[in-house]
Order: C-alpha cells, then sequence, then structure tokens
C-alpha cells in the first residue's frame, strides 16, 4: 500500500473557486450530482465546463503501464469513468491490454469516445457487477468521495474484490485549513472530506490495501 503520484503528468486544472459561490450554489450542487449533460458540458461553475478529449491521459496511462508492470491480455478497470477517456488512451499505448470502464453516468456512457463503445459499463462503485479477482488492476479516480461514507467503504471493498495485482484511488484531501476549505466549496458532488490520515483510517476500515494519492486544491 503505497502513495503514488500516478496523476502527476495532468495539466494543472484552473478553480475560480467564487464561481461556485452565491445564491445559486444550491442549484450548482443539484446539477453537478445528476452527472448529466450539464455537469460534463455545461458550463464550468456546475461541473466539468466541458469534458473533452485531448490526449492528457495519454501519460497517465504508460506510467500505469509502468508502475503496475501490466503486459499483453492483462485486464484493468477504470471506476468512475466518465465518457472513457484513460480507457481510450491505455488502449492507443498498449493495444494488448484489456481496459474498461464503469460509471454511474449514462450520459457519460452514451456519450463516450467512440474508439470505447462496448468497454464501458453503467453501474455504481459500491456494487461492481464483475466476479472476484477479475481485473489485474482497478483504478477510481476522484470518484468514491462522491458515495455518502458508508458507500465509500463498500466502495473500496469492493475495488479491493475485484482486482487480482492492484488498485489505485485518487481521493480529495487537504493538509491545511484553507485547503479544506477550498476543497469543501469546489467540491459540488463530493460527500465527505478526510485529512491524509482520515482516509488511511477509512482505508484500513474498508481493508482497502492498495495503492492512493491525494488531490489537493492549492
Ligand atoms: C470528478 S469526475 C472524475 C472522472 C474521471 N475519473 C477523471 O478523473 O477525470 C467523477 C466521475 O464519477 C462518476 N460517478 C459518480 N458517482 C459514481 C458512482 N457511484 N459510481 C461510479 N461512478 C460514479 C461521475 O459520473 C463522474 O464521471
Amino acid at each position: 500500500m503505497n502513495q503514488i503520484p500516478l496523476l502527476k503528468s495532468l495539466p494543472k486544472p484552473t478553480r475560480d473557486i467564487k464561481s461556485r459561490s452565491g445564491a445559486n450554489r444550491a442549484e450548482l450542487v443539484a446539477i453537478a450530482k445528476e452527472f448529466g449533460e450539464l455537469y460534463f458540458d455545461g458550463p464550468r461553475n456546475s461541473g466539468c465546463g466541458g469534458y473533452r478529449y485531448d490526449g492528457r491521459w495519454v501519460s497517465v496511462a504508460k506510467d500505469l503501464i509502468r508502475i503496475y508492470n501490466l503486459s499483453a491480455g492483462m485486464r484493468v478497470l477504470d471506476v468512475g469513468c466518465a465518457k472513457g477517456f484513460l480507457v481510450k488512451d491505455i488502449i492507443k499505448v498498449a493495444p494488448d491490454l484489456e481496459a474498461f470502464g464503469l460509471d454511474v453516468s449514462e450520459y457519460a456512457i452514451t456519450h463516450c469516445d467512440p474508439s470505447v463503445v462496448g468497454r464501458l459499463h453503467l453501474g455504481s462503485a459500491d456494487k461492481l457487477p464483475f466476479p472476484d479477482k477479475s481485473f489485474d488492476v482497478v483504478l477510481a479516480l476522484n470518484v468514491i468521495q462522491i458515495l455518502p461514507l458508508e458507500r465509500t467503504i463498500v466502495a473500496l471493498k469492493e475495488i479491493e474484490r475485484v482486482s487480482a495485482r492492484g488498485s489505485f484511488v485518487q481521493v480529495t484531501s487537504y493538509h491545511t485549513e484553507a485547503q479544506k476549505s477550498d476543497c469543501e466549496f469546489w467540491s459540488l458532488s463530493a460527500q465527505h472530506h478526510h485529512s491524509p490520515a482520515g482516509w488511511l483510517a477509512l482505508f484500513h476500515e474498508a481493508g482497502y490495501t492498495g495503492d492512493y494519492d491525494w488531490t489537493i486544491f492549492d
């Protein structure tokens, strides 16, 4: 169980924290939690501000393959895969790998990249519709904190259950009170926030033995 900076090559996102304040914040939260068109492809203050493929996941895919020593025929699952961009780039970098995704958003799955049609499943992180140890490596990037706390623990157990060789979760966290406040304010859909020590305690409670890293807003 190691902290691994798997997403270190991604460009740093721009976040205008104040754009999510104001009288309509409850409305923005409701929009985000639907994970529909307005979350993915609407304005930035209610979600991603246009979730489009730009090749940024290629370097993450290369790091993933190197770190987990993935070779021909191995299977990877990306839980909370959105439109499947990482799945696309894993196959692009290593066409002999078997990469799949799962997401709760029907909008994301039905607007996925054409190259991953048939590889993405509709479902929830806390009820993975797969047999035990059916993937070599399972990833969940900035998704498990969206579930209520008890279901986050179940999701960690599910990730542990379906992974045979390794797993990796990326979650929002903070070191300082200012980072905690930004994290709580910016994350429209996250249901709970924890310090690194808090997350490690949750991993322990769930029996999660995989790797992890923190998304820190600064
Ligand atoms: C912050 S986005 C992250 C997307 C992608 N992993 C990334 O890092 O760009 C959160 C994703 O989790 C999905 N999601 C939300 N709740 C989920 C659940 N219970 N099970 C699976 N996916 C979920 C959303 O639809 C969305 O695609």
